[in-house]
């Protein structure tokens, strides 16, 4: 087990720049999990990490050893790729087996921890099959117990949950968690699934274009995000963004008033006619009588019932703003019965919490309030 340093890492291939000056310090045990979207450099850091690819400038540590001229086999650290690689010739069992046999490991505790590691992925029924022989997601499982078994000082894992099918990677991801909590080894996980970076993270980093956009708490990053990007990039729909106009006391969205609130006011110097990007999280929409005011128009796009919440995709009126609501079964809204019956094609009004409201530059994407 041990901490990893990036010290200003930078890794550009030909004339792309994959990474740019990602600093990092993940704490020895804890476990960080890589988001941003496609293209922005995840598997690039992970694979640098590895030993995989050499940054272009910057350095790297693993504990207190500067690693940037450690080959790969000698950084004990087990990566498990977004495409993982079994060994085709070998079985379940003996490609768990292979890392520890690799370091001459006693054979009595290779047997007994492949079968522990067998055992908490749900392969012990599949040992003596080779990788042929197995299902995409039983092969990423595989992937991942070759991993575990070793108990390398680090983790790195490129999305080693995509293969599985809804149930079995509810049941991988709690077992990956109570796995960490046991046995500690510093992870670095990587995912494009917001349930996993929320549910396993000590800590999220989420990147955009090679730069890291913010460091912080699954909970920190969700409700106080530093910019644009990172607002509407977490949560499940993200937080919707849309122009407004400040008009005195309020914005003008799309035709429709909306007042500030009492600290808005407080925070935010504002010039009439400035504009800003507004954001706020589906759950903070309710839909509300047409005649209460004041209420942004709109027209149902989409519903989605999800059992629990029912998943609402609506357009403001006279544009093109597209803003999803999240409505609890009858607890939410302003008017119960309003959730029931809503169809694609309805005009609804959309009454928002204003206290929940974020204001962002419009040019920059930095979080103007909350400040
Ligand atoms: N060997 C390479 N040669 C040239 N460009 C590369 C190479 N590897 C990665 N890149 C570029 O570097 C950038 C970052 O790639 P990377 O694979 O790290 O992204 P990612 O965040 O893992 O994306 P995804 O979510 O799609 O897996 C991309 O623009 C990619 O095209
Ligand atoms: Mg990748």
């Amino acid at each position: 087990m041990a901490r990893v340093l990036l010290e200003n890492i930078k890794r550009i291939f030909n004339n792309v720049t994959a990474i740019e000056d990602i600093s990092l310090e993940i704490p020895d045990s804890e476990f960080w999990v890589l988001v941003g979207p496609s293209g922005c450099g995840k598997s690039t850091i992970l694979r640098t990490i590895a030993g995989l690819e050499t940054a272009t400038s910057g350095n790297l540590y693993i504990g207190d050893k500067l690693m940037n001229d450690v080959p790969a086999r000698k950084r004990d650290v087990a990566m498990v790729f977004q495409n993982y690689a079994l060994y085709p010739h070998m079985t379940v069992r003996e490609n768990i087996a292979f890392g520890l046999q690799m370091r001459q490991v006693d054979r009595s505790i290779i047997q007994a921890r492949v079968m522990t590691v067998a055992q908490s992925l749900g392969l012990g029924q599949l040992l003596d099959r080779k990788p042929k022989q197995l299902s995409g997601g039983q092969q990423q499982r595989v992937a991942l117990g070759r991993a575990i078994a070793r108990q390398p000082q680090v983790f790195l894992l490129d999305e080693p949950l995509s293969n599985l099918d809804a149930q079995l990677r509810d049941d991988t991801r709690a077992e990956l968690k109570e796995l960490h909590q046991n046995i500690g080894i510093t992870t670095i996980y990587v995912t494009h699934d917001q349930t996993e970076a929320m549910t396993l993270a000590d800590k999220i980093v989420v990147l955009d274009g090679g730069k890291i956009q913010q460091i912080g708490t699954p909970h920190h990053v969700y409700t106080q995000p530093a910019n644009r990007m990172v607002a509407s990039f977490l949560g499940n729909p993200p937080m919707n963004i849309f122009p407004g106009k400040y008009v005195g006391e309020g914005w003008d969205v799309v035709g429709n008033f909306l007042p500030l609130s009492q600290e808005i006011e407080q925070q935010l110097t504002l010039e009439i006619g400035q504009t800003v990007d507004l954001g706020i999280r589906p759950e903070h929409i309710t839909i509300t009588n047409a005649d209460d005011s004041p209420a942004l128009s709109a027209e149902v796009k989409v519903v989605e019932p999800l059992g629990r919440e029912t998943l609402i995709r609506v357009g403001l009126l006279n544009s093109n703003v597209i803003v999803n609501a999240i409505l609890q079964q009858g607890t939410a809204n302003t008017n119960p019965a309003l959730d029931q019956s809503i169809c694609s094609g309805d005009r609804l009004s959309l009454k928002l919490d204003i206290e929940q409201l974020f204001v962002f530059n419009p040019n920059t994407g930095d979080r103007m309030f909350p400040n």
